[in-house]
């Protein structure tokens, strides 16, 4: 990530390849689980290689590609509960759980003991560790809320019931001993045994190098593993050429031409209307407090833009510009996103960091990259007192502009656990102080000219 101030980014378009989307759009699931950038689309090439080599024909191989982008689309959704059940960043829990064998009970305790109460007195993590230990059914109900969210998410997207099976299923284990259902061998549908599989192995080859896979796989054959899918992968392992593949820096590009599905998949207008309203919903999930934030900001830019007379094509970019603006939240921990209590200086400073993260992902995805640079703005301010840039009335378009103050009506507007919502009446005052200092005073007035004049809930 870098803070130097956003160019804009080029490249829009209304009809693109469904790898070509997914595949950039797969950071930000990356981000979220606390990857590297690229453990998406690693191992969607790791796992395309294995489905090549297992014999799968064509419908398969697009089944599984698109199950392999999207395999953490519901990852977004126990964040929150993994954060306050640990006592700790969710970023920090979340890859444990990729690489830790649950099949060792003790091993699972103390990694889950490590990563209880960070930062707490040692009273605070052993109550935090009994509370852990003595739910069996919590690591049950957190996958299941993931892999269910992840399937649904497919399933809105126009993608096929083998995909969504596989997203499903993916922590099934061979032995029966995975989640959520128990799964048993053959009855582990195929492309979810391949999603483990890739997911795991480039995990390991990413942090201990080609050793250290070959020595889970031989490990986990059998228990977590489907043995003859583990035999391919290990054939693999010998082939220097497709690792030097894995390891290169584009491969992000590489994997987004991989989509082997008959036809060649692409998402036209509403398709990528449908993928902005998928990644709101991954975003929104992220925190309870925030369950439509991404929907209410996306609905009043545009009625602010149809207000101010702006055409059906800047209003359809401004809607996904809205939905997509907290993207960059995703980055940032649940542990502080929902801290219920004042930020210290550095949490300030991750949560400030959101903007940047939404300005690194939406850059990459062509087809939005035409309003990542507003998308990222929403908190820079006329005055020159916003973040992450400090931008100044000369740099914020009216796009931008329009974001900030449907970003900032539908915060005040929205009710938190901890408190009410602001009225209309009482949000227009805010919003109306801060005209000219802030906020555009012209966006200001279009909002304030329809709010006060329907419910905004019907808007
Ligand atoms: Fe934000
Ligand atoms: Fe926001």
């Amino acid at each position: 990530m870098h803070s130097t101030i956003p160019t804009q980014a080029s490249g829009a378009t209304d009809t693109v390849a469904v790898g070509d989307v997914l595949a950039a759009l797969s950071h930000a699931l990356d981000l979220t689980e606390g990857q590297p950038l690229g453990h998406s689309v690693r191992s969607c090439l790791i796992g395309m290689r294995l489905g090549e080599a297992a014999g799968l024909g064509a419908d398969a191989l697009g089944d599984l590609y698109h199950a392999l982008l999207l395999k953490d689309a519901g990852c977004s959704s126990n964040a929150a509960r993994l954060a306050s059940l640990f006592g700790s960043d969710d970023h920090v829990v979340k890859p444990r759980m990729k690489v830790v064998d649950w099949d060792d009970r003790m091993r699972l305790a103390l990694a889950t003991w490590r990563h209880s109460g960070l930062g707490k007195s040692l009273g605070a993590r052993v109550r935090h560790f009994v509370t852990i230990a003595r739910q069996e059914s919590m690591t049950r109900d957190l996958i299941a809320t993931r892999c269910e969210r992840g399937a649904d998410i497919a399933r809105r997207l126009g993608f096929s019931e083998a995909t969504q099976g596989a997203i499903r299923s993916l922590d099934e284990h061979w032995n029966g001993g995975g989640f959520p259902d128990g799964l048993h061998g053959d009855a582990i549908p195929l492309l979810a045994r391949i999603l483990n599989l890739a997911q795991t192995i480039e995990v390991f080859w990413g942090t201990e190098g080609p050793a250290g896979v070959d020595a889970v796989l031989q490990g986990r054959r059998g228990t977590w593993f489907d043995p003859s899918l583990v035999d391919l992968a290990r054939d693999l392992l010998r082939d220097p050429w497709f690792w030097e593949q894995v390891a290169d820096p584009d491969v992000t590009s590489l994997v987004a031409t991989l989509d082997p599905s008959p036809g060649a998949r692409t998402f036209g207008a509403a398709g990528l209307d449908a993928v902005a309203e998928a990644f709101a919903e991954i975003i929104d999930a992220k925190s309870p407090f925030t369950s439509r934030h991404s929907w209410g900001v996306a609905r009043y830019a545009v009625v602010i833009a149809e207000q101010m007379g702006l055409d059906a094509k800047e209003q359809t970019r401004l809607r996904r510009a809205g939905l997509l603006h907290d993207i960059g939240k995703l980055g940032v921990s649940s542990r502080i996103l929902d801290k219920n209590g004042p930020l210290d200086a550095a949490e300030r400073t991750a949560i400030e960091q959101h903007p940047l993260f939404t300005w690194e992902i939406l850059r990459h995805v062509a087809c939005f990259a035409d309003f990542a640079r507003q998308a990222a703005q929403h908190h820079e301010r006329l005055d020159g007192t916003g973040y992450p840039w400090g931008l100044g009335a000369d740099d914020l378009d009216l796009t931008s502009r329009i974001l900030a103050v449907a970003d900032t009506y539908e915060a005040i507007t929205a009710s938190r656990p901890y408190r009410a919502g602001m009225s209309v009446d009482e949000a227009l005052a805010v919003l109306d102080a801060r005209k000219w200092r802030h906020l555009d005073p012209h966006a200001v007035d279009a909002l304030a000219s329809i709010v006060s004049r329907d419910d905004p809930r019907d808007l």
